[in-house]
């Protein structure tokens, strides 16, 4: 089949590659000149383990193409929509997903299916497939088929997951539901399955939601832990014995593209609402603000003035082993400090930052605060690093120091023990 993908980012690209090594021929469409012109010399523009493999063969068996023209969509049979669905002011912005439909609606022939991946309001397939039908004079479920295929996968897992996760398919009409699972048969070695695409909107977003609220209950036992005198790290693995508990972990926030947008858009449409959604949203918000009491406490203890501090904020990216910075609490940690503290840094061997080099960052500073859970940043010679700095002060934003280093005042979110 020819398929088009439309947008080819994180979530786009890995998709595209995975239809084209699965024999389709897949036509690309970005708006950035410069990701087309990276992908097509068979490098990719993101970070994600076996991509730049996966990638330089396809375009050297010319089975992806990736361009900026959306008149080279012409003849495909099936439409892939990976286009970003952001906030702004708190609200879905969906202009990305319909000016994705409009291109399409331009392009497309007689029996297309459109599939949207991108994740979106309970609603939106419809309405999109009604606008497709607004500007093409073609009706769904006759001429042509649209349907919602969440995307489920995590970043880092990204090609693992794309074959072996389960996946929802939802169809506005039955049969548009049965020729995407057709599609994704291609390669997906999961279980599909089929329902309406409203259905598989708000599924999505509850399972983002399910984590969010799960994420804010372990940060409120956190700080309850911090007062207690508990490492709430510890409680969290004994309460996870019990056969029906699964407590999350708490940390300096949530971030990515995904978590901290997808229980506003679920939300979004919503005459009633009870408000949990939202508070434990605010909870997590919060989060980097904690991490800066902890240090204005080490501060305190170490006799240490705020206004000439130099702190050293380790990582940048909303996640361990990824480059993605999208909402990520490390950079609200850094706007927090700049208006507080001397001189602030940052390190991050994915991400760059002030400094390149770790002992650089660390020399002279007087506090460090881990505030990603690189695996990097899990087995660092304190020891060491401290006889750089001129105040041992540490604070662990993401529960991955264990045994606190000797000489440091050292406190962390949920270390009540400490
Ligand atoms: N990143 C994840 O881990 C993840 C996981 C599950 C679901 N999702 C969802 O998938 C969707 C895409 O997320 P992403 O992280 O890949 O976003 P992204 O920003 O990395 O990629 C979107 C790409 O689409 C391009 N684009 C926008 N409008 C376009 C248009 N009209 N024509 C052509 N290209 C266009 C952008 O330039 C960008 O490169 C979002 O709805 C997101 O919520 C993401």
């Amino acid at each position: 089949m020819k398929i088009g993908v439309i947008g080819l980012g994180y979530i786009g690209l890995p998709t595209a590659i995975m239809f084209a090594s699965s024999g389709h021929n897949v036509i690309g469409l970005e708006i950035r000149r410069d990701v087309v012109e990276k992908i097509n010399s068979g490098r990719a523009h993101i970070i994600e383990p076996e991509i730049n493999e996966r990638l330089k063969k396809v375009i050297a068996e010319e089975r992806l193409k990736a361009t900026t023209r959306p008149e080279d969509l012409r003849g495909a049979e099936a439409f892939i929509v990976c286009v970003q669905t952001p906030l702004l002011d708190d609200s879905p912005d969906l202009s990305y997903v319909e000016n994705a439909i409009r291109t399409i609606a331009e392009v497309m022939d007689r029996g297309a299916l459109i599939v949207i991946e991108s994740t979106v309001p309970p609603g939106t397939t419809v309405r999109m497939a009604r606008l497709l039908e607004d500007l093409t004079g073609m009706r769904e479920g006759i001429d042509f088929y649209v349907a919602h295929a969440p995307e489920r996968v995590m970043p880092g897992r990204i090609f693992k997951e794309l074959v072996y996760n389960s996946r929802i398919i939802g169809g506005v009409s039955p049969k548009a539901a049965v020729l995407a699972e057709k599609l994704y048969r291609s390669f997906v070695k999961g279980k599909i399955y089929l329902t309406t695409a409203t259905t598989a909107e708000m599924v999505k977003l509850m399972e983002n939601t399910f984590r969010d609220v799960n994420i804010a209950l372990a940060n409120e036992f956190a700080i309850l832990a911090q007062q207690y005198g508990v490492n709430v790290f510890e409680a969290i693995r004994l309460a996870n014995t019990h056969p029906r508990v699964r407590i999350h972990m708490p940390g300096i926030g949530v971030g990515g593209h995904c978590l901290p947008k997808d229980p506003y858009l679920l939300l979004s449409s919503a005459k009633k609402e009870f408000g949990l959604i939202r508070l434990a949203r605010q909870v997590n918000e919060n989060m980097p603000k904690i991490a800066v009491n902890l240090l204005f406490e080490a501060f305190e203890r170490a006799g240490v003035d705020p206004s000439r501090a130099t702190v050293v904020v380790l990582g940048l990216a909303y996640k361990g082993g990824t480059d993605d910075t999208r909402n990520s609490p490390a950079l609200k940690l850094v706007k927090l400090l700049e208006t507080r503290v001397g001189e602030v840094r940052t390190y991050d061997p994915y991400v760059g930052g002030t400094h390149k080099d770790i002992k650089d960052a660390l020399r002279e500073a007087d506090a460090a605060i881990i505030a990603t859970d690189h695996l990097e940043f899990k087995t660092l010679p304190w020891e060491e690093l401290g006889s750089l700095m001129r105040t041992r002060i540490l604070i662990d934003g993401r529960g991955i120091i264990a045994e606190p280093p000797a000489d440091f005042i050292f406190l962390g979110i949920g270390r009540g023990d400490v």
